[in-house]
């Protein structure tokens, strides 16, 4: 995660008008024309629209947020250049970004990404990051629950991989909530306002997430 969700390169790619990628708009089962509408207890995983880069601008790039992932878009054009990008490399089948939309709001106050680390993303790598008025209040892992469904049972991903630096504690305690296995420690590989971190790889397979799905999200 800590490589995700703000991808080096994107800010030169021209922006993608909202409308071409409306989720309203889906009449496909490939999530490569477009993503479904994910529904949760209290909340919808969504395709990111333009729209979503003033909201998300502000619940990512407070300091408890963003301290140890990428540095997210300073502006509210970075994060559309960012909204653009997620829809050209879900479309080219190497990515998925589900915007996270609480019941009652019309925009997006965090985000599930997806990212393909090999050709046909049998092994993938995940991350996400929520507004912090968001954390414990069960998106999370209400989320998670659903986006892990899709990427093991729709995308067929085989292992999913996360990385979060060791200091992470919220991170860490939340991929170890849903159920993913510490496999080691990555030294000093993700550097962060010039420190090195530390981080731990993570990992859940298919099989394990099929056969234990019902019980590995605590409530
Ligand atoms: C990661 C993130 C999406 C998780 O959402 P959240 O709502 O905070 O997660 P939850 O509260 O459901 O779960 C976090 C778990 O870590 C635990 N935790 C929180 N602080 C902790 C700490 N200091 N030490 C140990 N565990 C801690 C919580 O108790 C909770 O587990 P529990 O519900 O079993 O008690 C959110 O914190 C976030 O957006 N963080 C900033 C971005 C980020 O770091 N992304 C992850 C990169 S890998």
């Amino acid at each position: 995660m800590e490589k995700m969700p703000f991808q080096p390169g994107m800010e030169l790619e021209a922006t993608m008008p909202a409308s071409t990628t409306s989720a309203a708009a889906v009449t496909s089962t490939d999530w490569r024309v477009a993503l479904p509408v994910l529904t949760g207890t209290n909340f919808q995983l969504r395709e990111m629209r333009l729209d979503d880069a003033a909201s998300l601008l502000a619940m990512l790039t407070t300091e408890e947020v963003s301290r140890f992932i990428s540095p997210p878009p300073t502006t509210v054009e970075g994060f559309e250049k960012f909204i653009a990008w997620t829809h050209r490399e879900r479309a080219a089948g190497n990515y998925v970004c589900f915007a996270v939309v609480p019941n009652g709001l019309d925009t997006a106050i965090g985000i599930f990404q997806v990212r393909t680390l090999e050709p046909g993303f049998g092994m993938a790598e995940w991350g996400f990051a929520l507004g912090s008025p968001f954390w414990g209040t069960n998106l999370f892992a209400d989320g998670a629950r659903l986006v892990l469904d899709f990427a093991f049972n729709t995308v067929g991903v085989r292992r999913l991989e996360a990385r979060a630096a060791v200091a992470n504690a919220r991170g860490n305690g939340a991929l170890r909530k849903v159920g993913a296995v510490q496999e080691g420690v990555l030294r000093r590989s993700f550097l962060r306002n010039g420190v090195h971190h530390d981080q731990m790889l993570w990992s859940i397979f298919a099989e394990d997430w099929c056969q234990t799905s019902s019980k590995a999200v605590t409530h």
